[in-house]
């Protein structure tokens, strides 16, 4: 097992986001998250479709793309076609969330869901066993270079046990919002294993190196780590 490093590339320069891609690859990214805002769901609008096409054909590793908009099933398609690997979804907005997730797998994309900080552990609870990863929100959505919330340290931890009690340990956590050095260790230690970060990587004179050392940071909390 190890921890997998996912850039946003929401903090990155969108005139030059190859070369933003370029730099974090070669830092040792696992995946590029690609941060999906409507300006319904979330106070903020960002990019589609076409953009994930142009990543998807400079980007060397596999493209996550974190869906927060209103109805998701209308642009799971596009998303795919586009080049998405993984695609997550909030369970905020999903009334058929069943069928949403099954319909991300009918396409041979690994289906997230996702949870806000004020969501709680479980509305997972009939679907934990169905799901390829969950994605713990540690900031409200919207934007990049927010303060994580402590809280979401525990929250982690109540979303391994959910999954390890449906019997999903293959389904993996990954965490999503002011993580850094100070904090990559701890989020590990809870049971996390994609690492998303922006801020800390992009607002930095050397994302390559940052996110090297992220990575790091990351690989020492999980050997300490008795989970
Ligand atoms: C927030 C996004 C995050 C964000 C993370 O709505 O989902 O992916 O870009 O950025 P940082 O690491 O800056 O909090
Ligand atoms: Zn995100």
């Amino acid at each position: 097992m190890t921890v997998q490093i996912a850039p946003s590339i929401l903090s990155a320069d969108f005139a030059a986001l190859g070369e933003a891609i370029a730099r974090v690859e070669r830092g040792g990214a696992d995946f590029i998250h690609v941060d999906v805002m409507d300006g319904h769901f979330v106070p903020n609008i960002t990019i589609g479709p076409p953009v994930v096409k142009a990543l998807a054909r400079v980007a060397k590793v596999p493209l996550d793309v974190h869906l927060m908009i209103e109805e998701p099933d209308r642009y799971i398609d596009a998303f795919a076609a586009a080049g998405a690997s993984m695609i997550s979804v909030h369970v905020e907005v999903l009334p058929h969330l069943h069928r949403t997730v099954h319909a991300i797998k009918q396409l041979g994309i690994r289906a997230g869901v996702v949870l806000n900080p004020s969501t709680p552990v479980g509305t997972l609870e009939e679907i934990a066993a169905d799901v390829d990863f969950v994605l713990v929100m540690s900031v409200n959505p919207g934007f990049g270079g927010q303060s994580f919330i402590p809280g979401s340290v525990a929250k982690v931890r109540k979303v391994r046990d959910m999954l390890d009690r449906s019997g999903n340990r293959s389904a993996l956590i990954e965490i999503d919002g002011g993580i850094d050095l100070g904090n990559a260790a701890q989020v590990v230690d809870a049971g996390a294993r994609i690492l998303v970060a922006g801020n800390a990587l992009f607002n930095t004179p050397d994302p390559e190196r940052a996110t090297r050392e992220l990575k790091t940071a990351a690989s020492r909390g999980l050997a300490a780590s008795s989970r």
